[in-house]
């Protein structure tokens, strides 16, 4: 019998990738998906009956109130998603691998390339709510924070990555704006499960920074996308993050990845090298199998 994995989240944008690829990056472990139809991970009787039931050898934990709007409208449902459910599920989980997917936005975005060492100050709800959570999580030495940027990916959905917003809004006829002065460093989901994966099997628990390795504005994103989405095709509008109104955002999310790439089994790639070599058939976010 294989070990189980629980991976929470997993009708989410990274959970759907993790489930689909185990497979081919993780053929060792049992994967059970966890969709909040199948657990309302807030429900705490419930999820401690399911702990008890599956009874993991390892956790993935992608579930989360993962939009900064959302948060920031609502600090109290994101506080309850992001560091309650996963305080939770981390002390439920407490004699076995935990991996707590938690995002560069624990920065305030003003340096970029940020290590692991570097001090973070989140300057939104969702930010805070994610530093939170990850301090409990790493209060266990078996467990892991892996904090990621931008995601690109195809959604059961349709309305979940990045990619998708920006098509979503051409489509139905409306601008994107793209601050030409927010950098990010974009990685496919495809390349993230594979990360994840490696690093469930590497054995190696702590913090961990997980990006593509280029740096990139948001405008300079949108126009390397722009030859393989033609929907967007004169819906770019080139912006400026000073102009922003909501929730606030860190200017430069870029992260220096060094630390995990020793454990990959594969180099991680940057978005425009990533774009350029990506196969014709079926989902352009996947990781190739070769
Ligand atoms: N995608 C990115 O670019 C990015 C960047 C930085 C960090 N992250 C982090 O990476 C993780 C995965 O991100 P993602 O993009 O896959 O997020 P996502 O697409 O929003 O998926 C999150 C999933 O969690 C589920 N969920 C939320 N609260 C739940 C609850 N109380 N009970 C059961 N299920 C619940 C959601 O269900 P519903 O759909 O029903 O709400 C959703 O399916 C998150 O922790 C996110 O914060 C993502």
């Amino acid at each position: 019998m294989k070990p189980v994995v629980v991976v929470t989240g997993a009708g989410g944008l990274i959970g759907q990738y993790l489930v689909r690829t185990a497979p081919r990056w993780a053929p060792d472990w049992e994967v059970r998906g966890l969709t909040r139809r199948d657990l309302e991970l807030t429900q705490v009787p419930a999820v401690e009956t399911m702990w008890e039931t599956l009874n993991p050898h390892a956790v993935i934990h992608c579930a989360a109130l993962s939009r900064t709007k959302d948060c920031e409208q609502d600090p109290g449902a994101a506080r309850l998603a992001n560091v309650l459910v996963t305080t939770h599920l981390s002390t439920l989980s407490r004699d076995v691998p935990f991996i707590f997917l938690s995002s560069g936005e624990v920065f305030d975005g003003r340096r970029g390339w940020y290590e692991e060492a570097d001090e973070a100050v989140p300057i939104n709800v969702y930010g805070r709510t994610k530093l939170e959570a990850e301090r409990i999580v790493l209060g266990n030495p078996k467990h892991s924070v892996v904090r990621i940027v931008l995601t690109a990916g195809t959604s059961a959905a349709g309305d979940r990555s990045f990619v998708e917003d920006m098509c979503r809004a051409a489509r139905a006829g409306k601008d994107v704006r793209l601050y030409a002065d927010e950098f990010r460093c974009p990685l496919p989901a495809g390349a993230i499960a594979r990360a994840v994966w490696d690093l469930l099997g590497a054995g190696r628990p702590g913090l961990y920074h997980l990006g593509g390795s280029d740096r990139l504005s948001r405008w300079e994103i949108g126009e390397k996308l722009l030859p393989y989405y033609p929907v967007l095709s004169g819906r770019l509008i080139r912006g400026s993050g000073r102009d922003h109104v909501g929730a606030p955002r860190p200017a430069d999310l870029s992260l220096c990845c060094d630390k995990i790439q020793t454990l990959l089994s594969f180099r991680l790639p940057g978005f425009a090298q990533w774009l350029e070599r990506r196969g014709s058939d079926g989902d352009p976010w996947d990781y190739p199998a070769s």
